[in-house]
């Protein structure tokens, strides 16, 4: 059984990517999975670079909602990133959530982690999320962290607030999370 944080970097409750990681999360209950879900709609600021937490046994100074975050990261095994794509990367909530994790390193290591991918953009094809992938790649690397899969849902828009995303989308996140390991 795993432990999974899903963690939302979009303001949209109930739009394209909060509905691509509810069919994940569908999945990894039906099979026994536990999954906490956060949606980073309090305000999550940036990392100030000030070095407190290095020096304070790892607590950063900002008072926000990373704060309840970081209690939930520690308790899990299984990171899920979850971001529509806004200029061709991630959105700024999801990167100040990466940034803010910096409070719990010690000598740049960090708790081992089993992370997925999950995005949504307007644009078709893959080549739209080559900068963010390139960067998820990258920095799960970085920090020794191993990737289990990524769901890549190209071609969703809005319409009156009503989430568009094909279903071949939310079978393959429902099927990631049935499959988990
Ligand atoms: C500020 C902003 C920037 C965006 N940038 C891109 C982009 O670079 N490429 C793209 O294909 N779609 C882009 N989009 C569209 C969103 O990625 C897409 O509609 C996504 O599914 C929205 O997810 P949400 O419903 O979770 O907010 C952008 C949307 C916004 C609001």
């Amino acid at each position: 059984m795993k432990n999974i944080l899903v963690v939302v970097g979009s303001g949209n409750r109930n739009g394209n990517t909060d509905t691509l990681v509810e069919s994940f999360i569908k999945g990894a209950t039906e099979s026994g999975h536990h999954v906490k879900k956060v949606n980073l709609n309090g305000h999550i600021q940036g990392c100030r670079g000030c070095g407190a937490c290095q020096k304070n046994g790892h607590h950063c100074i900002i008072q926000d909602q990373m704060q309840d975050i970081y209690e939930l990261f520690e308790a899990v095994d299984t990171l899920v990133l979850a971001s529509p794509l806004y200029f061709w990367s991630i959105s700024a909530r999801l990167k100040s959530f990466i940034n803010r994790l910096y409070a719990i390193s010690t000598n740049d290591e960090y708790p081992q982690k089993d992370t997925f991918l999950f995005m949504t953009s307007g644009s078709k094809g893959f080549y739209a999320f080559e900068q963010a992938v390139s960067f998820y790649r990258f920095f799960i690397r970085a920090l020794g962290w191993h990737d289990k899969g990524m769901v890549l849902a190209g071609g969703c828009d809005k319409e009156e607030g009503n989430s568009i995303i094909d279903e071949h989308y939310l079978k393959e996140a429902y099927f990631m999370g049935c499959h988990l390991k």
